[in-house]
């Protein structure tokens, strides 16, 4: 067994009860000495090794919570219904889901029927598959208020999840599966971007001289080096967001799939990087080498990019860096509130203080100004900062050199300033670089496997795409793809057609230029826009599927090879789509509703209605 201790958080939320309990779960590990692994909605199982034994780290080594609510009468959330489909398969290697060990809460409400149906689906699928239980399943009630479950539940998991790890290493028969399938669990990785896990903490930190490794460039595993070579903005100024298309080239020969991912690691904000180290009282030039007992973790490295490259300063203060935090204050009333919020009292002023303001380290230090922690406290107690995904917006049999990127600028109002995410906070600052002619830094990536989420591979499948906003990304890729392969191909080509949705034309069609090329060229057949600000009512993709129908029905009912793919904002704009397409069966194929949600789940499980979200 290996020794992370290493817990994902999984949730299945409605209207976000469930998520904000599972993300206080999540926020909370650190301090009850366990890692933090993935906190994600049940559909993206596909990025856990929920779907599949990641040899990296062993599922015998992790444990899942799961938060899940029931709304209605017994309907599981829409964030999880890919995830029971997917247990449902019996195709799917479900086999080794024996060796996840699982607790579950679930949120319901008595005045329904069939309360709390989503957790007990959930629990007796895992049962049936030999996954183990660490605790009791929860049943929350919103009729009487969900906290008289979820807090003394929540109270009791740290204790059960303890002694599961505790218990678990030396349980021999677990030990005799664990070695079957890991036959060297000792070399399961133990660290994420060079930061160790909390559970084999007492690092060393010691100034070097020379020679200094250059932590933004060294890759691992699968990834390799890019430079930006092309940018430009693609919404107008007058936007009050900004979406960006970024290019980047590499040295290495690119591979990969219309519709894949690249990682992209990112960095801090300098800025707050420099004002950190200012509180901290340390020279960012300082060149340090951090050992974890004998073993050089990372540098030598300059401070500045120890804590730029490789620790999340941004993410709200966990308990145990509040508490270390109390003892390095030198003044008695910083010292109290944070011990305060630290503690299992101080719930409350925890999440008033730092959860609902998304207050980082910074913004603690900043409000407690007595305290100046070490940076070996630091070191030890910050979370990894984690590489960003991003979809492909190209195709690299059309664009072989150069992989394109549109990501679009997140900011929110923080403490009365407006701060940008870090990772595109980050690649907004290389492309104005890049724009101003400066040298930008190389940015290191790694490609992912989208899974099912490709153009068919044959011309003659017509398929419609669904993508508003930056879900048009990929479909750029698809639909270079296929500009190409329509030359060589001597085969007739079916008709592909393009759901695209925006503000107003004149402020953020993204690719404007590029989607009507194609259908000028014959690639693309029909594009249909949905400018949600030009009208009294707000108009969205679904209003035009719904208002273009009939062809649409036709083409999902008559053709069998027909496909759908939507890609987006995994909540309301993946809801409203699906409500879109079932309404427009009833409406043209004369089915009644059950049946055209009937026909919507096939088309999901035959992989013709095919999705990629985010949340
Ligand atoms: P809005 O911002 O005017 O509400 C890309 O973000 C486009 O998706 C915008 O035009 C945005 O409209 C629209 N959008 C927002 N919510 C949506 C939803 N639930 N379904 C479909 N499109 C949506």
């Amino acid at each position: 067994m290996g020794n992370e201790r290493l817990v994902d958080v999984m949730y299945g939320s409605e209207t976000g009860n469930a998520e904000a309990i599972a993300r206080r779960i999540h926020a909370e590990l650190g301090e009850h000495g366990l890692s933090a692994g993935c906190i994600l909605p049940l559909n993206s199982y596909e990025q856990t090794c929920l779907s599949h034994v990641d040899e990296k780290s062993p599922v015998q080594s992790r444990m899942f919570v799961f938060v899940i609510s029931t709304y209605g009468d017994g309907d599981v959330p829409f964030n999880t219904d890919r995830f029971f489909k997917y247990l449902r398969k019996k195709s799917h290697p479900v086999d080794f889901l024996r060796n996840v060990s699982y607790a579950v809460l679930g949120l319901g409400d008595t005045n329904y029927t069939n309360f709390c149906n989503g957790s007990k689906r959930l629990e007796r699928a895992l049962k049936k598959y030999g996954a183990k239980n660490v605790y009791y399943r929860g049943e929350a009630d919103d009729e009487i208020g969900l906290h008289l479950v979820v807090e003394p539940w929540i109270d009791g998991l740290w204790d059960a999840m303890n002694k599961y790890f505790g218990a678990e290493a030396i349980a021999p028969a677990l030990q005799a599966q664990t070695e079957k399938l890991d036959p060297s669990p000792a070399k399961a990785p133990t660290q994420l971007n060079g930061v160790p896990k909390p559970a084999e903490l007492k690092l060393r930190v010691e100034e070097s001289v020379g020679p200094v490794e250059n932590s933004s460039t060294k890759t691992e595993n699968g990834e390799f080096t890019g430079r930006v070579c092309g940018a430009r903005l693609l919404t107008s100024t007058s936007c009050d967001k900004r979406v960006w298309h970024m290019e980047v080239e590499s040295d290495n020969n690119l591979s990969y799939q219309p519709g894949d991912a690249f990682s992209v690691r990112v960095r801090n904000n300098a800025e707050e990087v420099d004002e950190l180290l200012a509180i901290l009282k340390v020279d960012g030039n300082k060149v340090i080498s951090i050992y974890d007992g004998e073993n050089l973790v990372n540098g030598p490295e300059k401070v500045k990019d120890t804590l730029g490259w490789r620790y999340d300063i941004r993410s709200p203060a966990s308990k145990k860096l509040l508490r270390a935090l109390a003892d390095s204050s030198t003044d008695a009333a910083d010292e109290q509130r944070l011990l305060l919020w630290s503690s299992r009292t101080g719930r409350k002023e925890y999440e008033a203080n730092i959860l609902n303001k998304s207050a980082s380290l910074l913004d603690v230090l900043l409000g407690n100004p007595s305290c100046v922690p070490s940076i070996n406290i630091l070191l030890e107690l910050l979370p990894a900062l984690q590489p960003r995904f991003y979809s492909a917006a190209s195709a690299v049999e059309y664009t072989p050199r150069a992989v394109h990127f549109a990501f679009s600028v997140v900011e929110a109002e923080v403490a009365s300033s407006v701060r940008r995410g870090v990772a595109t906070g980050y690649l907004e600052d290389l492309c104005r670089k890049f724009i101003d002619g400066e040298r930008t830094p190389n940015l290191v990536l790694s490609s992912r496997s989208s899974g099912k989420f490709k153009p068919p591979a044959e011309l003659d499948v017509p398929y419609i795409m669904i993508g508003p906003g930056t879900g048009v990304a990929p479909f750029l890729g698809f639909l270079q793809q296929r500009s190409v392969l329509r030359v060589d191909s001597e085969n007739l080509a079916a008709d592909v057609s393009l759901y695209f949705g925006c503000r107003r034309r004149d402020t953020d069609h993204l690719y404007e230029e590029e989607l009507d090329r194609f259908v000028e060229g014959g690639t693309l057949s029909y594009l249909s826009v949905a400018f949600s600000r030009e009208h009294e009512h707000k108009v969205y993709v679904q209003d035009k599927i719904k208002a273009e129908g009939q062809q649409l029905c036709k083409l999902l009912v008559e053709n069998e090879k027909s496909r759908v793919y939507i890609c987006g904002d995994g909540g309301e704009m993946v809801r409203g789509v699906v409500e879109g397409l079932t309404s427009v069966l009833q409406d043209h194929g004369g089915m009644s509703k059950a049946d055209a949600k009937l026909k919507m789940t096939a088309l999901e499980r035959s992989d013709r209605l095919i999705k990629d979200v985010w949340y």
